[in-house]
């Protein structure tokens, strides 16, 4: 959808739908929303004295114009109370109002106001980011494999506002705001292409030609590099599969910055990318199995991630690792009883080959140690559990540095992708002791959550490190998310790019 800023006067702009907002409880009524309201002879005023609208966030009502305007609909957005107002609450406005367009079929230009940069007190390039934000988020519609066409919603919208000076940052706002939608857009769409299209091969060949147009560098690791790196325990979980594991690694520099003038340690990056899950020869129930061409939703951030920071030019260096397998049972396929050393030289013990997850990540957590990293953080949709505990409004974040968790709690309030943390203590260690090997994968299943956080801890290697299960985060089956439709949400693309801003 296109986006864009222009000065002008709301209640004049030729659209076929005006959207304005109000805060629950006001009951006089200012700024452009008191503009239209008076064009519109005290209808606005009206609804709220009926109390058909009170401003309460989540809640739109439409109006249709008379003589003298130009557009025939006004939709009007409930902001909620304004002491509870915040960014979150401006995207989330955006995408209410977003998704109210959509209903409309007669409506393909919509012209709106910022939300928020009056009386909610956003400075206007925040709300203008939010805004774009909201509105493109909303409006997502996965990969369609059918004859017939979806409605997509609207496809032009217009930021108008009366103060001309404000539209360099409307325009700045705006354009960071897309920048951020395409990263989770191209998140979600990897989540939610079919496993037999999206495998390891064909998400490398993806973030190679993603790496391309955005001014990435992207190596991509096969088998044979691996199995010579001693990746054994990586490579253990793809035997199963005819589709060969890749690794898939993305390195963002700052302009100017190359490998011989800059040393600075890298921010790591890396994601789970298990492009189908069965659990292997530890098969799971065939119900609901599907879903588990989600398990590549880490990984599925990280290479959005990367890409949103390489469009926005993020003064840092980056480095984002998608460790891409798939999980499959076969007669070449890794077991249960299984021990492999990988290339840290630590062994493991294989209790279950669907607890595959840890595994990929113990060998890219050693494999990343060469980098001197600054900081790992790691992204992977590694147990049911997380989801037992926490639903789905949060992800669990396990640290093994204060610094780095504080950095992602930020990250977290500021993106609006919530983060919980879960504890990491040592006791957890004793669950995953094994009687022939370093360690083994799976433990009792009163600890399964931090058992899987205390297995990949012991293969990183000295440098700050925090795991994220995203497990209950990356897909979406009710359609409660405010922010996208029913399925992949593209969750920790925007919660990685504020980390890499403040960390
Ligand atoms: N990919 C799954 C975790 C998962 C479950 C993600 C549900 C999304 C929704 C993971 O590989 C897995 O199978 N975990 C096991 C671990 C167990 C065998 C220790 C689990 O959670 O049951
Ligand atoms: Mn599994
Ligand atoms: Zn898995």
């Amino acid at each position: 959808m296109e986006l864009q800023a222009i000065q002008g006067d709301i209640t004049k702009t030729d659209a076929d739908c005006l959207v304005v907002n109000l805060f629950a409880g006001v009951t006089t009524l200012g700024g452009a929303t008191g503009a239209v309201d008076a064009a519109l002879d005290g209808a606005i005023s009206f609804l709220i004295r009926t109390q058909d609208f009170t401003g309460e966030a989540g809640t739109t009502a439409l109006l249709y114009t008379k003589n003298g305007f130009a557009a025939p609909r006004v939709l009007l957005v409930g902001l909620g109370k304004q002491e509870k107002f915040d960014l979150h609450a401006a995207r989330k406005a955006a995408s209410v109002a977003a998704k109210a367009l959509r209903r409309l079929k007669g409506v393909n230009r919509f012209a709106t106001i910022l939300h928020g940069a009056g009386a909610g007190g956003l400075e206007a390039q925040a709300a203008a980011q939010a805004l774009a934000e909201g509105t493109l988020l909303a409006l997502y519609q996965s990969p369609q494999y059918r004859r017939e066409e979806k409605r997509r919603g609207p496809s032009a919208g217009v930021i108008v506002e009366f103060d001309g000076e404000r539209l360099p940052q409307i325009e700045a706002g705006v354009a960071a705001g897309q920048a951020l939608a395409l990263g989770v857009k191209a998140a979600r769409d990897y989540v939610s292409e079919p496993p037999n299209l999206l495998f390891p091969a064909e998400f490398a060949r993806r973030a190679e030609a993603m790496a391309a147009e955005v001014g990435l560098q992207c190596t991509v690791l096969g088998e044979k590099k691996m199995r010579e790196l001693g990746m054994n325990i990586l490579l253990a979980v793809s035997k199963g599969s005819k589709r060969a594991a890749k690794l898939i690694i993305l390195e963002h520099r700052p302009a100017g910055q190359t490998q011989e003038t800059s040393e600075e340690a890298p921010l790591v990056l890396v994601g789970k990318g298990v492009t189908f899950d069965t659990g292997g020869i530890s098969i799971k129930p065939a119900e609901n199995m599907w879903r588990m061409k989600s398990d590549m939703g880490g990984a599925a951030a990280v290479v959005g991630a990367m890409e949103t920071i390489a469009r926005l030019k993020l003064p840092r260096r980056v480095i984002g690792l998608a460790v891409c397998v798939e999980n499959m049972p076969d007669g070449k396929a890794f077991r249960p009883g299984d021990i492999w050393t990988g290339i840290t030289g630590k062994s493991a013990e294989i209790i279950s080959t669907d607890a595959e997850g840890r595994l990929i990540l113990a060998d890219a957590l050693g494999y990343v140690a060469q980098y001197n990293p600054k900081a790992v953080v790691d992204l992977a949709t590694l147990t049911g559990a997380i989801g037992v505990a926490l639903g789905s409004q949060a992800a669990g974040l396990f640290a093994n540095d204060d610094a780095l968790q504080e950095a992602l709690l930020a990250a977290a309030k500021a993106s609006g992708e919530r983060l919980w943390p879960m504890p990491m203590y040592d006791e957890y260690k004793d669950e995953i002791k094994s009687d022939m090997a370093e360690v083994k994968n799976s433990a009792a299943r009163t600890s399964g959550v931090a058992a899987s956080a205390k297995f990949i801890e012991h293969f990183t290697e000295g440098y700050p490190w925090a795991h994220l299960d995203i497990a209950s985060m990356v897909w979406d089956q009710s359609d409660g998310n405010p922010l996208s439709p029913k399925g992949a949400t593209g969750y920790g693309v925007r919660l990685l790019v504020e980390l890499t801003k403040a960390y």
